[in-house]
């Protein structure tokens, strides 16, 4: 924890609630206030719940990781630590796109491509899909990214380059620490002050697949989507072995 600085910064006029965080302007207008929440959803929302200590776990970590990729160069909105659960992040409007990169297969890879799960990949593989709740977030490809106006192609190609550079980083420090990095997905923004584009959303236990490397045992939150109990030991086993 000696590298995440804890700031005074007030939270003025709530702005948005998602299915995990709730953001709040700053009095600068530069920066947004993130709060965690212990909310958990899966399968587009239709299955809910309630992690506890889930909040705090995703902040902290995703504090932790945001400040590991800044020292390998890779910009992203964290600014600074507000308190266990909040993060003041530089405002940004978020691309419409989920970035997924993949080691391992799992999830919906191993559903679309009929592959058993655990498989090792060569190289990564890294998928975009459309972020829109209404059409069930659907794998897209740079064609309708174009068609649908979600993104410059140089900023496709910028992302997918910052996705990979991200999976390098986080692979070897989780590998360290007895983690597998299965997949994860990132999300990207333009900050609103002058449109460079940064990684953005957060790096927790909710975004990525975390397997341990000895017995595979799952310590993401395919844990809830998937009702195999010890949700919040999982967390917290991450935040452990993270965080020291
Ligand atoms: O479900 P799927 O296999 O496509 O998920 C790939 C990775 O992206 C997983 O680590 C999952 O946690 C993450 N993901 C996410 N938010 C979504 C969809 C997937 O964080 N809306």
């Amino acid at each position: 924890m000696e590298d995440q600085q804890v700031s005074t910064m007030e939270k003025t006029e709530f702005l948005y609630e998602g299915k995990a965080k709730k953001i709040y302007r700053t009095p600068d207008p530069g920066l947004y206030l993130v709060e965690y929440k212990d909310d958990a959803t899966a399968f587009d929302g239709l299955k809910k719940g309630t992690i506890a200590g889930k909040g705090v776990v995703n902040n902290l970590v995703s504090a932790h990781l945001f400040q590991l990729l800044e020292r390998h160069g890779v910009p992203t909105h964290f600014v600074e630590l507000v308190s266990d659960r909040e993060m003041v992040v530089r405002a940004v409007r978020i691309i419409a796109l989920e970035i997924v990169v993949r080691n391992i297969t799992a999830g919906s890879l191993a559903k679309r491509l009929g592959l058993e799960e655990g498989l090792v990949l060569d190289q990564p593989v890294v998928e975009t899909y459309y972020k829109s709740d209404e059409l069930h977030d659907p794998l897209i490809n740079n064609d309708h990214i174009r068609l649908l106006n979600l993104a410059a192609p140089e900023e496709v190609e910028a992302m997918r380059a910052a996705a990979l550079v991200v999976n390098e980083v986080l692979k070897e420090y989780l590998a360290g620490r007895g983690i597998d990095l299965v997949d994860f997905k990132l999300e990207f923004g333009r900050t609103l002050d002058d449109g460079r584009l940064v990684l953005a959303d957060e790096i927790s236990p909710d975004t990525c697949r975390l397997w341990d490397r000895d017995t595979k045992k799952k310590l993401d939150k395919d844990r809830f989507r998937r009702d195999l109990g010890g949700v919040e030991e999982a967390y917290a086993e991450i935040m452990r072995r993270l965080i020291r």
